[in-house]
């Protein structure tokens, strides 16, 4: 059957209808944080996952991905590597602009943070439409980084971004159905 931590973290979600805008139902992970348990399971089920897979960094999306990925970088031994909105990095960036429901937006990784032959992790709370994703993934590709996987506490199956990932591997722990 499936681990019994699963259904703890699930139930620490919190869901609100209509946020930020009509029609979108939010799925809160500051619930699951205020839950020390959920916290810790959702961090030990991605360690237990990538320990043993010789990654180097693990790269996380502003601004989620900066709260789940630090935990899981510091237990695996791998760098924390920021994956941030436009003008935010002070150092030189690289940039990739990707698209959302509604328009597009720019990410921004620091030149230097990564060495070409890294492997790398993507880390972020939720994958969509999975352009964020994507996004983090060509950024990490143009200096000849291997993503290993990404990973997501919780998946939006009906966006379907998991095929707009193509091949590129997507473990998740929660599906909100
Ligand atoms: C949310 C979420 C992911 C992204 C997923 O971030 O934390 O990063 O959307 O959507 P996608 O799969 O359709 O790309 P958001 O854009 O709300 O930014 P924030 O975390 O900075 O609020
Ligand atoms: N990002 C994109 N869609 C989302 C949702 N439904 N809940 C939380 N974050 C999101």
């Amino acid at each position: 059957g499936q681990d019994p931590r699963i259904s703890r973290i699930a139930s620490s979600i919190r869901v609100i209808p209509d946020f930020p805008k009509p029609g979108i139902v939010f799925q809160d992970i500051t619930t699951l944080l205020l839950d020390t348990k959920a916290f810790r399971d959702t961090i030990d089920l991605f360690v237990e996952r990538y320990k043993d897979k010789n990654i180097s960094v693990v790269a996380g999306v502003e601004a989620r991905g900066f709260i789940f990925g630090p935990p899981i970088a510091l237990a695996i031994g791998a760098k924390f590597v920021p994956m941030r909105k436009p003008n935010k990095l002070p150092g030189p960036v690289i940039s990739e602009e990707y698209s959302l429901e509604y328009g597009t937006d720019i990410m921004e990784m620091h030149v230097g943070a990564v060495e070409a032959g890294e492997r790398a992790l993507v880390i972020d709370d939720l994958i969509a439409t999975g352009g964020t994703l994507c996004a983090a993934i060509k950024l990490l590709e143009r200096v000849g980084v291997h993503v290993v996987e990404c990973a997501c506490v919780i998946e939006l199956p009906e966006l379907k971004g998991r095929e707009r990932l193509g091949d590129k591997p997507l473990f998740v722990i929660v599906n909100a159905a």
